[in-house]
């Protein structure tokens, strides 16, 4: 649907002006289910999991491939339910997530238990479901031994590695500043360092109760390209060579190489155009200097900074899932065959997050108020009645999310204005939109909205959480309803002393 886009067609579709999803127009989507909405397409969450699951399979003829969607990105009991009915596993990071796919019953054996920190209690439960734990913690090993032997069973478990990746130095994706995608992953607190894991393994083979089945692998998304992937797989592969010769020739039964592959629109990072540092160090000092020249000439040069700063580059198109798994699969059996590593039967599973999910979910929000100024400096704002922080996780992540309009999703964009929330912070969804001209009524449609955004939303201002819509064909129905006063001061207790008294 989006100009370039070289991915099969999507759940998206303009017909007469109006934006489709599936075949739910999705301004009556608005007007019969009110708005903010999130709106999610069962045939798009399905046919993304069918591309992961046979890209992958067709690159990797070792062994059997495993779809491990990221429940963080999702936590909607009805999608993973979807998931769970094709065959998907998961990946998962607290305990609560274990019980939410545990509930839809996913086979315990295809379930990735990761994360740092890991208590006793969440251990226990993970050996009783028979599920994957991924250790990331030394001390971890010998909790999962005891706990364990106490359960009179054998816990199977992977190391999670971090292998050091300085052949990767470009540009980091996540961050605004300018730093070489190693520093950026190095930062990052998750993974077992190299130098234990020589030492664990020796260790787990001595414990009773504990088996080392394979192998982890999550670096995130720093950069969306095939390179960049190629650049991990060369150096974890490089890492399971080292570790399979150091153990003896151990074999891994399984290699799970986490996920981190952009989506379709890939909204990530996308908030300042590139030369945005650049232009800011140089400009500061000169237009400090400007204000001597009076308000005049300092505010008409502000705004066209202004303007020039809230430009953006249009977003480069990511690779395919297609392409993803070929760049992926072609390193990782090159890499592991020179390094010695029997690949016979090994099963190869991914965790992808955003690029799973991305797609597959628009939010729906109503614009309320249209305001501008043209004093000192011209500007616009289109005020919806959502809020960035019912899209929280982007805004950590510094999401510059597509957009449509969906009542008028075929016009040529004729005014710019930033897309706004209407939480008293500043708010800010799209900084410097592109849009045809809007009104109070209107509905927009933010899109990628599938990954992060509803699992991340908070009740800043007590603004509650926005309802889920599943759509089926022309069908809908709501799959998490929105929520109301009692969920929002339903947790709150007052002391009884600071009540007033009764009036008599
Ligand atoms: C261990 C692990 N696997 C998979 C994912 C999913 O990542 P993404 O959404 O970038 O694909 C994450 C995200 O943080 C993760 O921590």
């Amino acid at each position: 649907m989006t100009a370039g886009d070289h991915h099969p067609p999507d759940c998206l579709t303009i017909r007469n002006g109006r934006l489709f999803i599936e075949d739910a127009d999705t301004v009556e989507l608005a007007a019969e289910f009110g708005t903010p909405i999130f709106v999610f397409s069962h045939a798009q969450l399905a046919e993304n999991y069918r591309r992961f699951h046979d890209a992958f399979s067709q690159g990797w003829s070792h062994g059997p491939v495993d779809v491990m969607p990221a429940m963080k990105a999702n936590t909607l009991l009805a999608t993973r339910q979807l998931l769970t009915n094709l065959g998907a596993g998961a990946d998962i990071y607290s305990a609560q997530e274990l019980d939410g796919v545990l509930r839809t019953g996913v086979n315990p054996e295809r379930v990735s238990v990761n994360g740092g920190g890991k208590d006793r209690a969440h251990l226990r439960r993970c050996i009783e479901a028979g599920v994957r734990i991924t250790v990331e913690d030394v001390r971890e090993i010998d909790w999962i031994q005891e706990v364990a032997a106490e359960l009179g069973t054998v816990a199977k478990i992977r190391f999670r590695v971090k292998p050091a990746i300085p052949n990767l130095w470009r540009r980091n994706d996540f961050t605004q500043l300018w730093v070489p995608i190693d520093l950026g992953y190095q930062v990052y607190k998750s993974g077992v360092p190299p130098e234990y894991l020589a030492e664990m393994g020796r260790r787990v083979f001595e414990m009773p109760n504990v088996e080392l089945v394979g192998l982890h692998f999550h670096a995130g998304r720093h950069h969306p390209s095939l390179w960049f992937w190629e650049g991990l797989m060369v150096r974890f592969a490089r890492l399971v060579g080292e570790l399979s010769r150091e153990w003896g020739g151990w074999k891994p039964q399984e290699l799970d190489i986490g996920g981190g592959m952009a989506s379709r629109r890939d909204p990530l990072n996308k908030e300042f155009s590139r030369s945005e540092f650049i232009l800011t160090a140089v400009g500061y000092p000169f237009l400090v200097g400007l204000r001597g020249l009076g308000e005049r000439l300092y505010h008409s040069l502000l705004a066209k900074i202004l303007d020039a700063l809230t430009e953006h580059p249009e977003p480069k198109p990511v690779p395919t899932i297609e392409e993803y798994a070929g760049a992926i699969t072609r390193t990782l059996s090159r890499e592991l065959l020179a390094q010695g590593v029997d690949l016979d039967g090994v099963r190869l599973q991914t965790e992808p997050g955003r690029s799973l999910y991305g797609d597959t979910a628009v939010h729906l929000t109503r614009v309320k108020v249209v305001k501008s100024q043209t004093e000192p400096i011209p500007y616009t704002w289109v005020l919806t009645d959502t809020t960035y922080f019912f899209l929280a996780a982007g805004v950590f992540e510094h999401n510059r999310h597509p957009f449509l309009v969906a009542d008028k999703a075929d016009a040529a964009p004729t005014m710019k204005a930033d897309i706004v929330g209407h939480s008293c912070f500043a708010d800010q969804i799209v900084l410097g939109a592109h849009l045809p001209e809007v009104d109070a009524g209107d509905v927009l449609a933010i899109l990628e909205a599938g990954a992060y955004q509803e699992s991340s939303a908070s009740n800043f201002n007590s603004l509650p959480r926005p309802a889920t819509i599943l759509v089926r064909g022309d069908r809908a129905e709501v799959i998490k309803r929105a929520e109301g006063l009692d969920d929002i001061y339903g947790r709150d207790v007052i002391p009884a002393d600071l009540l007033p008294d009764p009036v008599e």
